[in-house]
Protein backbone atom coordinates (compact mmCIF):
# COMPACT_ATOMS: atom_id res chain seq x y z
CA UNK A 1 0.00 0.00 0.00
CA UNK A 2 0.94 3.32 -1.01
CA UNK A 3 2.95 5.09 2.05
CA UNK A 4 1.27 8.51 3.80
CA UNK A 5 2.06 10.89 2.12
CA UNK A 6 -0.04 14.65 2.40
CA UNK A 7 -0.90 14.99 -1.06
CA UNK A 8 -0.56 18.85 -1.64
CA UNK A 9 2.69 20.36 -0.69
CA UNK A 10 4.93 23.86 -0.53
CA UNK A 11 7.64 23.34 -3.22
CA UNK A 12 10.25 25.67 -2.32
CA UNK A 13 12.91 25.56 -5.50
CA UNK A 14 14.16 29.51 -6.15
CA UNK A 15 17.80 30.90 -7.63
CA UNK A 16 17.67 34.27 -5.24
CA UNK A 17 16.35 35.51 -1.74
CA UNK A 18 16.68 32.19 -0.71
CA UNK A 19 15.62 33.75 3.35
CA UNK A 20 11.92 34.67 1.78
CA UNK A 21 11.69 30.64 2.39
CA UNK A 22 11.48 31.07 6.22
CA UNK A 23 8.57 33.14 5.96
CA UNK A 24 6.92 31.25 3.29
CA UNK A 25 7.14 27.86 5.15
CA UNK A 26 6.20 29.02 8.30
CA UNK A 27 3.13 30.82 6.50
CA UNK A 28 2.25 27.54 4.89
CA UNK A 29 2.70 25.09 7.96
CA UNK A 30 0.34 27.67 9.53
CA UNK A 31 -2.48 27.71 6.53
CA UNK A 32 -2.29 23.79 6.64
CA UNK A 33 0.79 22.49 4.90
CA UNK A 34 1.82 19.43 6.24
CA UNK A 35 4.29 18.72 3.38
CA UNK A 36 7.34 20.51 2.47
CA UNK A 37 9.84 19.65 -0.85
CA UNK A 38 13.25 20.87 -0.86
CA UNK A 39 16.54 20.13 -2.20
CA UNK A 40 20.47 20.11 -1.14
CA UNK A 41 21.03 21.70 -4.57
CA UNK A 42 18.58 24.49 -3.68
CA UNK A 43 20.91 26.39 -1.11
CA UNK A 44 17.72 27.11 0.95
CA UNK A 45 17.06 23.83 3.70
CA UNK A 46 18.73 26.17 6.56
CA UNK A 47 16.03 28.92 5.98
CA UNK A 48 13.27 26.10 5.51
CA UNK A 49 14.29 24.15 8.25
CA UNK A 50 13.99 28.15 10.49
CA UNK A 51 10.39 28.30 8.72
CA UNK A 52 9.33 24.68 10.34
CA UNK A 53 10.83 25.70 13.70
CA UNK A 54 9.05 29.23 13.52
CA UNK A 55 5.87 27.24 12.81
CA UNK A 56 3.12 26.99 15.02
CA UNK A 57 3.51 22.91 14.93
CA UNK A 58 5.12 19.60 16.12
CA UNK A 59 8.18 18.51 13.90
CA UNK A 60 6.45 14.96 13.60
CA UNK A 61 3.53 16.63 12.00
CA UNK A 62 5.18 17.70 9.04
CA UNK A 63 6.12 15.74 6.55
CA UNK A 64 9.99 16.62 5.37
CA UNK A 65 11.35 15.79 1.94
CA UNK A 66 14.88 16.69 0.96
CA UNK A 67 16.92 15.42 -2.30
CA UNK A 68 20.53 14.50 -2.93
CA UNK A 69 23.08 13.42 -6.05
CA UNK A 70 22.44 16.17 -8.61
CA UNK A 71 25.50 15.70 -11.33
CA UNK A 72 28.30 16.22 -9.20
CA UNK A 73 26.64 16.95 -5.86
CA UNK A 74 27.51 15.75 -3.56
CA UNK A 75 29.91 13.24 -5.44
CA UNK A 76 30.22 9.28 -6.60
CA UNK A 77 30.97 8.02 -2.83
CA UNK A 78 29.02 6.62 -0.15
CA UNK A 79 30.83 8.96 2.25
CA UNK A 80 29.83 12.04 0.05
CA UNK A 81 26.81 11.28 0.22
CA UNK A 82 26.52 10.31 4.39
CA UNK A 83 28.34 13.64 4.76
CA UNK A 84 25.96 15.84 2.68
CA UNK A 85 22.55 14.42 4.52
CA UNK A 86 24.34 14.94 7.82
CA UNK A 87 24.66 18.93 6.30
CA UNK A 88 21.50 18.67 5.53
CA UNK A 89 20.27 17.24 8.39
CA UNK A 90 22.16 19.87 10.81
CA UNK A 91 20.44 22.82 7.98
CA UNK A 92 16.46 21.11 8.31
CA UNK A 93 17.36 21.38 12.60
CA UNK A 94 16.19 17.80 12.52
CA UNK A 95 17.32 14.66 12.93
CA UNK A 96 15.38 12.76 10.27
CA UNK A 97 13.91 13.36 7.03
CA UNK A 98 10.72 11.81 6.04
CA UNK A 99 11.97 11.74 2.28
CA UNK A 100 14.99 11.57 0.55
CA UNK A 101 14.70 11.58 -2.92
CA UNK A 102 17.95 10.64 -5.62
CA UNK A 103 17.37 14.16 -7.51
CA UNK A 104 18.93 13.28 -10.79
CA UNK A 105 20.23 9.76 -12.37
CA UNK A 106 22.83 11.29 -13.88
CA UNK A 107 26.66 12.29 -13.45
CA UNK A 108 27.34 11.22 -10.16
CA UNK A 109 24.52 8.77 -9.51
CA UNK A 110 25.42 5.62 -9.51
CA UNK A 111 22.83 2.92 -8.95
CA UNK A 112 24.69 0.59 -6.60
CA UNK A 113 26.29 3.28 -4.44
CA UNK A 114 23.70 5.95 -4.39
CA UNK A 115 20.94 3.35 -3.53
CA UNK A 116 23.01 1.37 -1.32
CA UNK A 117 23.88 4.12 0.41
CA UNK A 118 20.24 5.58 0.90
CA UNK A 119 19.46 1.93 2.45
CA UNK A 120 21.81 2.17 5.11
CA UNK A 121 20.60 6.10 6.08
CA UNK A 122 17.38 4.69 6.18
CA UNK A 123 18.38 2.00 8.60
CA UNK A 124 20.22 4.24 11.01
CA UNK A 125 16.96 6.05 10.76
CA UNK A 126 18.15 9.42 9.46
CA UNK A 127 15.56 9.10 6.49
CA UNK A 128 12.06 7.22 6.95
CA UNK A 129 12.10 6.67 2.73
CA UNK A 130 13.52 6.44 -0.25
CA UNK A 131 12.71 8.19 -3.58
CA UNK A 132 13.91 9.13 -6.83
CA UNK A 133 13.57 12.04 -9.31
CA UNK A 134 13.10 12.39 -13.12
CA UNK A 135 13.40 8.96 -13.50
CA UNK A 136 12.33 6.71 -16.33
CA UNK A 137 10.43 3.57 -16.61
CA UNK A 138 14.07 1.44 -17.09
CA UNK A 139 15.74 3.10 -14.15
CA UNK A 140 12.83 2.82 -11.87
CA UNK A 141 13.03 -1.18 -12.97
CA UNK A 142 16.52 -0.88 -11.96
CA UNK A 143 16.87 1.17 -8.91
CA UNK A 144 13.50 -1.29 -7.38
CA UNK A 145 15.93 -4.08 -8.16
CA UNK A 146 18.72 -2.27 -6.29
CA UNK A 147 16.88 -1.26 -2.95
CA UNK A 148 15.95 -3.16 0.19
CA UNK A 149 13.12 0.25 0.71
CA UNK A 150 10.33 -0.57 -1.04
CA UNK A 151 10.38 2.74 -3.52
CA UNK A 152 8.69 4.89 -1.80
CA UNK A 153 7.94 8.15 -4.85
CA UNK A 154 9.27 9.22 -7.96
CA UNK A 155 9.16 12.60 -8.63
CA UNK A 156 8.78 14.25 -11.86
CA UNK A 157 7.44 17.05 -14.08
CA UNK A 158 3.29 16.45 -14.54
CA UNK A 159 0.75 18.96 -15.40
CA UNK A 160 -1.54 19.20 -17.86
CA UNK A 161 0.85 20.06 -20.32
CA UNK A 162 2.46 16.97 -19.85
CA UNK A 163 0.63 14.75 -18.80
CA UNK A 164 2.88 11.37 -17.70
CA UNK A 165 0.66 8.93 -18.27
CA UNK A 166 3.23 5.91 -18.66
CA UNK A 167 5.24 6.97 -15.85
CA UNK A 168 1.34 7.37 -13.72
CA UNK A 169 0.53 3.73 -14.34
CA UNK A 170 3.83 2.64 -13.76
CA UNK A 171 3.62 4.27 -10.15
CA UNK A 172 -0.14 2.83 -9.85
CA UNK A 173 0.89 -0.48 -10.67
CA UNK A 174 4.18 -0.72 -8.34
CA UNK A 175 2.29 1.65 -5.43
CA UNK A 176 4.69 4.97 -5.18
CA UNK A 177 3.90 8.17 -5.66
CA UNK A 178 4.13 9.71 -7.81
CA UNK A 179 5.10 13.34 -6.84
CA UNK A 180 4.37 16.18 -9.33
CA UNK A 181 7.03 19.19 -9.92
CA UNK A 182 6.35 22.13 -11.92
CA UNK A 183 2.19 21.54 -11.47
CA UNK A 184 1.05 24.79 -12.72
CA UNK A 185 3.45 24.62 -15.13
CA UNK A 186 5.26 27.54 -14.17
CA UNK A 187 2.29 29.89 -14.53
CA UNK A 188 1.64 28.36 -18.00
CA UNK A 189 -2.08 27.15 -17.18
CA UNK A 190 -2.99 30.97 -16.76
CA UNK A 191 -2.88 31.04 -20.48
CA UNK A 192 -5.25 28.26 -21.84
CA UNK A 193 -8.61 28.30 -23.15
CA UNK A 194 -9.87 25.11 -21.61
CA UNK A 195 -8.85 25.51 -18.04
CA UNK A 196 -9.88 29.07 -18.36
CA UNK A 197 -13.17 27.84 -19.44
CA UNK A 198 -13.77 25.44 -16.32
CA UNK A 199 -12.17 27.79 -13.81
CA UNK A 200 -14.99 29.97 -15.09
CA UNK A 201 -17.42 28.15 -14.34
CA UNK A 202 -16.33 26.33 -11.32
CA UNK A 203 -15.12 29.70 -9.80
CA UNK A 204 -11.44 28.88 -9.13
CA UNK A 205 -8.43 30.22 -10.45
CA UNK A 206 -6.68 27.80 -13.22
CA UNK A 207 -4.02 27.38 -10.62
CA UNK A 208 -6.29 25.17 -8.71
CA UNK A 209 -7.90 23.38 -11.47
CA UNK A 210 -4.23 21.93 -12.73
CA UNK A 211 -3.83 21.33 -9.58
CA UNK A 212 -7.29 19.36 -8.75
CA UNK A 213 -7.05 17.46 -12.11
CA UNK A 214 -3.09 15.89 -11.41
CA UNK A 215 -5.05 15.11 -7.57
CA UNK A 216 -8.25 13.59 -9.26
CA UNK A 217 -5.60 10.59 -10.80
CA UNK A 218 -4.95 7.60 -8.85
CA UNK A 219 -1.56 7.80 -6.93
CA UNK A 220 -0.28 11.43 -7.29
CA UNK A 221 0.56 14.52 -5.27
CA UNK A 222 1.75 17.98 -6.15
CA UNK A 223 4.47 20.43 -4.97
CA UNK A 224 3.70 24.13 -6.13
CA UNK A 225 5.80 26.88 -4.83
CA UNK A 226 4.52 30.06 -4.30
CA UNK A 227 6.18 32.89 -2.46
CA UNK A 228 2.61 34.86 -1.94
CA UNK A 229 0.35 34.00 1.21
CA UNK A 230 -2.25 34.08 -1.41
CA UNK A 231 -1.00 32.04 -3.78
CA UNK A 232 0.01 29.73 -0.14
CA UNK A 233 -3.68 29.74 0.49
CA UNK A 234 -5.26 29.25 -2.86
CA UNK A 235 -3.22 26.48 -3.78
CA UNK A 236 -3.80 24.51 -0.67
CA UNK A 237 -7.71 25.02 -1.32
CA UNK A 238 -7.57 23.02 -4.51
CA UNK A 239 -7.92 19.98 -2.40
CA UNK A 240 -11.35 20.89 -2.09
CA UNK A 241 -11.97 20.69 -5.64
CA UNK A 242 -13.65 18.07 -7.37
CA UNK A 243 -14.01 18.03 -10.82
CA UNK A 244 -16.28 15.99 -12.81
CA UNK A 245 -15.65 13.68 -15.20
CA UNK A 246 -16.18 15.55 -18.20
CA UNK A 247 -14.15 17.97 -16.74
CA UNK A 248 -11.30 15.71 -16.50
CA UNK A 249 -11.58 14.34 -19.94
CA UNK A 250 -11.58 17.91 -21.20
CA UNK A 251 -8.32 18.43 -19.40
CA UNK A 252 -6.58 14.78 -20.44
CA UNK A 253 -7.32 16.15 -24.25
CA UNK A 254 -4.78 18.85 -23.94
CA UNK A 255 -1.67 17.39 -23.42
CA UNK A 256 1.12 18.15 -25.37
CA UNK A 257 4.15 16.86 -24.18
CA UNK A 258 5.26 20.29 -23.38
CA UNK A 259 8.69 20.23 -21.21
CA UNK A 260 9.17 23.32 -18.86
CA UNK A 261 12.79 21.29 -17.32
CA UNK A 262 14.58 19.60 -20.20
CA UNK A 263 18.70 19.33 -18.84
CA UNK A 264 21.14 17.80 -21.23
CA UNK A 265 22.11 14.87 -18.94
CA UNK A 266 18.00 14.09 -18.93
CA UNK A 267 17.21 10.58 -19.45
CA UNK A 268 14.80 11.06 -21.78
CA UNK A 269 17.48 13.31 -24.06
N1 LIG B 1 12.89 17.23 -8.79
C1 LIG B 1 13.19 18.17 -9.65
O1 LIG B 1 14.11 18.01 -10.50
C2 LIG B 1 12.41 19.46 -9.62
C3 LIG B 1 12.46 20.35 -10.71
C4 LIG B 1 11.69 21.52 -10.65
C5 LIG B 1 10.89 21.76 -9.53
N2 LIG B 1 10.87 20.88 -8.47
C6 LIG B 1 10.04 21.11 -7.25
O2 LIG B 1 8.72 21.42 -7.64
C7 LIG B 1 8.33 22.70 -7.09
C8 LIG B 1 7.32 23.37 -7.99
O3 LIG B 1 7.79 23.53 -9.31
P1 LIG B 1 8.16 24.96 -9.90
O4 LIG B 1 8.51 25.84 -8.79
O5 LIG B 1 9.19 24.74 -10.93
O6 LIG B 1 6.84 25.42 -10.69
P2 LIG B 1 5.29 25.66 -10.33
O7 LIG B 1 4.98 25.29 -8.92
O8 LIG B 1 4.51 25.01 -11.42
O9 LIG B 1 5.14 27.24 -10.54
C9 LIG B 1 5.66 28.17 -9.65
C10 LIG B 1 5.29 29.58 -10.15
O10 LIG B 1 3.87 29.72 -10.17
C11 LIG B 1 3.47 30.86 -9.40
N3 LIG B 1 2.24 30.48 -8.68
C12 LIG B 1 2.10 29.51 -7.74
N4 LIG B 1 0.83 29.42 -7.33
C13 LIG B 1 0.15 30.37 -7.99
C14 LIG B 1 -1.21 30.78 -7.99
N5 LIG B 1 -2.12 30.18 -7.21
N6 LIG B 1 -1.57 31.82 -8.80
C15 LIG B 1 -0.65 32.45 -9.60
N7 LIG B 1 0.65 32.08 -9.66
C16 LIG B 1 1.05 31.06 -8.86
C17 LIG B 1 4.60 31.15 -8.48
O11 LIG B 1 4.67 32.54 -8.24
P3 LIG B 1 4.31 33.18 -6.78
O12 LIG B 1 5.52 32.90 -5.92
O13 LIG B 1 4.13 34.62 -7.09
O14 LIG B 1 3.08 32.54 -6.28
C18 LIG B 1 5.80 30.69 -9.29
O15 LIG B 1 6.25 31.72 -10.15
C19 LIG B 1 9.67 23.43 -6.94
O16 LIG B 1 9.60 24.54 -6.09
C20 LIG B 1 10.53 22.30 -6.40
O17 LIG B 1 10.25 22.09 -5.02
C21 LIG B 1 11.61 19.74 -8.53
Amino acid sequence: MTGELPRIGLGTYSDTNREQWIDCVEAALNAGYRHVDTAQVYENEEYVGRGIERADIDREDVFLATKTVHIDVPGPERSDIVGSVKESLEKLRTDYVDLLYVHWPAGCYDPETTLGTLDELREKGQIRNVGVSNFEPEQLDEAREILDAPLFANQVECHPYLQQEELREYAAEHDHWLVAYCPIARGEVFDDPVLGSISEVREATEAQIALAWLLSKENVAVVPRSTSEDHIRENLAARELELTEEEIARIDGIDREHRIIDRDYAPWN
